[in-house]
């Protein structure tokens, strides 16, 4: 078989008979899919010599590269020794070490993690813990959530109950719970003259006229602690953080901190809201987990939360389960993955990067359509002044013929690239960004 030809195949029999995430389907008889036939550090190869640089680390879950040989061994020596076992009357050494270790990244106030495969079904956890906390406390009427206008947390019904992103929770409303929005402190929304700190402080305010009023009946706020991802990659000053966590203190209100996308070094640190220096009551967790290797989710609870399930009566235990449940392979990954930041001083590196991949970015920041650049950490977002309807699917298209895999959200184009990006391709990035932008001028 001519190598081209499996390349065409593939997308045949997947479109035969794979129904793919996130996608009107009708789309593909137009619009490319890249066929994958390896990865090797940020670059995706297909089976005819085409490459595509991963700038968004395959849906924000690759930290260290594609075919890392690092996580790689690591996962070869388990599956040697113990692929998965149940959790649930059993126990196994990556279980145990990973909760340690993630528990001691957080300060060591997050004593308990409880884990699953995906991020939704984390959030999901969080949810039904802190209502079921309040329960056990006596208090079953806190049983609303709060989340930011913009938020996302995912795709199953609890999720997309607090997610506010209308292309993926408006057809699904009348299946949802009820549950309420507070206004963004997205920078983008400040006044003129207006800081970015200033506006957190105002929109800290809405959050508190909304605990005054409906504290007795909220359960918990829950946020991406400062970037808001899949709206757009809203960027938010750590005040906001520190003042929720004092109205959430005051008004007896759970603090769900999901750093599902924002964790593990995204932000600048290793986990984000450690710039607010803050703890959450529940810190969420999933995609860079496991490098972006194998489905893990987890939720680390304060011991507060945890003693109330703590109980003679099975009923006041937290009884939710998932048969892949901390996965050993998948905790393994994971392990890896935090050995490499441990080894590499990969938070520190990063900083470096950064300065250096928004330096190379000056004339993409500058250009006539960009509006609003802006960077956390190891993401750089900008929206694209256009009227264009199809903008995201056509700047997609546009970019895999320049070897770019970049999935603008609506007229938002953002950088998440692995953390192994090098100054090469770093240029390349940005260089063929910039030259799309001047093609869609043309
Ligand atoms: C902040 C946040 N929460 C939850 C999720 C859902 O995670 P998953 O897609 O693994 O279900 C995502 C996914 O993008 C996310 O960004």
């Amino acid at each position: 078989m001519q190598i081209s030809a499996r390349n065409s195949l593939l997308l045949k029999r997947s479109l035969g008979a794979v129904w793919h995430p996130c996608t009107q389907m009708k789309h593909h008889e137009t619009l490319p899919m890249v066929p994958v036939a390896r990865g090797a550090g940020c670059w995706l190869y297909d089976f005819d010599g085409g490459r595509y640089l991963d700038a968004i680390s395959s849906w924000w879950v690759n930290l260290f590269g594609h075919s890392n040989p690092r996580i790689n061994a690591a996962l070869a020596d388990q599956l040697g020794k113990l692929e998965h076992v149940l959790l649930a009357g059993c126990t196994h050494e990556p279980a145990v070490e990973l909760s340690e270790r993630l528990s001691r990244a957080a300060g060591g106030a997050l004593g308990h993690c409880f884990y699953a495969s995906d991020g939704a079904s984390a959030v999901e956890i969080a949810l039904k813990m802190s209502f079921h906390y309040w329960r056990n406390r006596g208090r079953p009427e806190k049983r609303r959530f709060v989340s930011l206008a913009g938020s996302y947390h995912g795709e199953t019904l609890g999720a997309l109950a607090v997610t506010d992103v209308a292309l993926f929770r408006d057809t699904y409303a009348p299946l949802l719970m009820t549950a309420s929005r507070v206004p963004s402190p997205d920078w983008r929304g400040a006044e003129q003259g207006e800081s970015s700190f200033d506006y957190a402080v105002r929109r800290a305010q809405d959050l508190e006229r909304h605990l005054v009023e409906r504290h007795g009946e909220t359960a918990a706020l829950i946020v991406e602690p400062l970037v808001q991802g899949a709206t757009g990659m809203a960027m938010y000053d750590a005040e906001y953080l520190r003042r929720a966590r004092v109205l959430c203190d005051r008004y007896e209100v759970h603090l769900i901190a999901d750093e599902i996308m924002t964790g593990f070094g995204r932000t600048g640190t290793f986990y984000a809201h450690e710039q607010a220096g803050i703890t959450p009551d529940f810190l969420t967790l999933s995609k860079g987990l496991t490098g972006g290797y194998l489905p893990l989710s987890v939720v680390l609870t304060r011991d507060a939360i945890y003693e109330a399930f703590y109980d003679d009566a099975v009923t006041r235990g937290f009884l939710h389960s998932h048969s892949y449940t901390g996965n050993a392979l998948a905790c393994r990954a994971a392990l890896a993955t935090l050995a490499i930041f441990d080894e590499d001083g990969v938070i520190e590196e990063n900083r470096e990067k950064a300065a250096r991949l928004t330096a190379a970015a000056a004339r993409l920041a500058a250009h006539s359509r960009v509006r609003h650049f802006r960077s956390t950490g190891m993401i750089w977002a900008f929206e694209v002044d256009t009227t264009d309807g199809a903008f995201a699917r056509e700047f997609s298209a546009r970019a895999l013929e320049r070897e770019l895999l970049l999935r603008p959200l609506g007229n938002t184009v953002y950088f998440m690239p692995p953390y192994v990006i090098n100054d090469e391709e770093i240029g390349l990035l940005v260089d063929r960004t910039t030259e799309l932008l001047d093609a869609f001028d043309a």
